[in-house]
């Protein structure tokens, strides 16, 4: 991104503060790196208008996509959205069926722009329980985005935090000697992601919902009460603004 776009979205984000800043405005420098998002709401969204589920999250996937661009707008380097928890089987096998539908398609249907975008996008999750025509789609999108320069957009499918814990137990046991700590145990989990320095919750609900619990452990957390589908970049400008305005002390002083 120029300079000059770099300057002006930080000028746009300082101007949407929802607070005094008590310490500096927003500037380039606490634009987070890493955003993750807890995708909530788009089940009520239907409901409130009487429609069907699946028109929530269908609704749900075009706010998606204005956000992802938003955040490659503002400097955003990684961008993890939690598309389908290891708990969603749980929920009646019809939504099942059309979310795994809607994800094949979505993912054949985007790819092109993200491409165009510059968008390299990563699958974390358990992808052996998926169709095979979605895990197709999945790897052939990570394949073909895999030299893009632009935002990495972290998609995470049948995901869940207890999962990915035990499973670099697993490997932590098998593969790291005695002196292996921290450090060795977080490159470990799924991907490659930074961690978030920002979390952001739609839907009002605030807890984690078993998402990247080993990542979020100094996360800040920002909860929207806005639906899913309602929620809209500037929104996403807003949470990013109130994250500038935050103290983080990591436990210090
Ligand atoms: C999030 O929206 C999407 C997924 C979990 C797949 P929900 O479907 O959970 O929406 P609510 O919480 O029922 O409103
Ligand atoms: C978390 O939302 C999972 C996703 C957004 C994909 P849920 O709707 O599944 O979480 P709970 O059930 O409200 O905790
Ligand atoms: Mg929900």
């Amino acid at each position: 991104m120029s300079i000059t776009r770099r300057l002006r979205s930080a000028r746009a984000l300082a101007r949407l503060g929802r607070h005094e800043p008590r310490v500096a405005p927003v500037a380039l420098g606490r634009v987070p790196r890493s955003v993750a998002i807890i995708m909530d709401g788009n089940g009520r969204w239907a409901r409130q208008r009487g429609l069907p589920v699946g028109a929530g999250h269908r609704a749900g996937a075009k706010a998606l996509k204005e956000v992802v661009r938003r955040a490659r707008d503002i400097g955003i380097l990684d961008l993890t959205v939690y598309s389908f928890s290891t708990e969603n089987w749980t929920r009646p096998q019809a939504e099942v069926d059309d979310l795994m539908h809607l994800f094949t398609e979505l993912i054949e249907r985007e790819l092109p722009e993200l491409m165009d975008e510059g968008v390299r996008m990563r699958f974390i999750g358990h992808r052996g329980d998926l169709s095979d025509a979605l895990r197709a789609r999945i790897e052939e999108a990570e394949a073909t985005t895999a030299g893009n320069p632009g935002l990495r957009l972290f998609i995470a499918m049948n995901y869940g935090g207890r999962q990915e814990i035990v499973d670099a137990a697993r490997r932590f046991a098998a593969e790291c000697g005695p002196d292996a700590g921290i450090e060795e145990f977080g490159a470990l989990m799924y991907g490659d992601l930074r961690d978030p320095e920002l979390v952001i919750r739609t839907s009002g609900e605030q807890r984690l919902s078993n998402f990247l619990l080993w990542q979020s452990a100094y996360s800040e957390l920002c909860f929207a009460d806005r639906l899913w589908p309602d929620f809209t970049p500037a929104d996403l400008e807003a949470a990013v603004a109130e994250y500038g305005g935050r103290e983080r002390r990591f436990g210090g002083r």
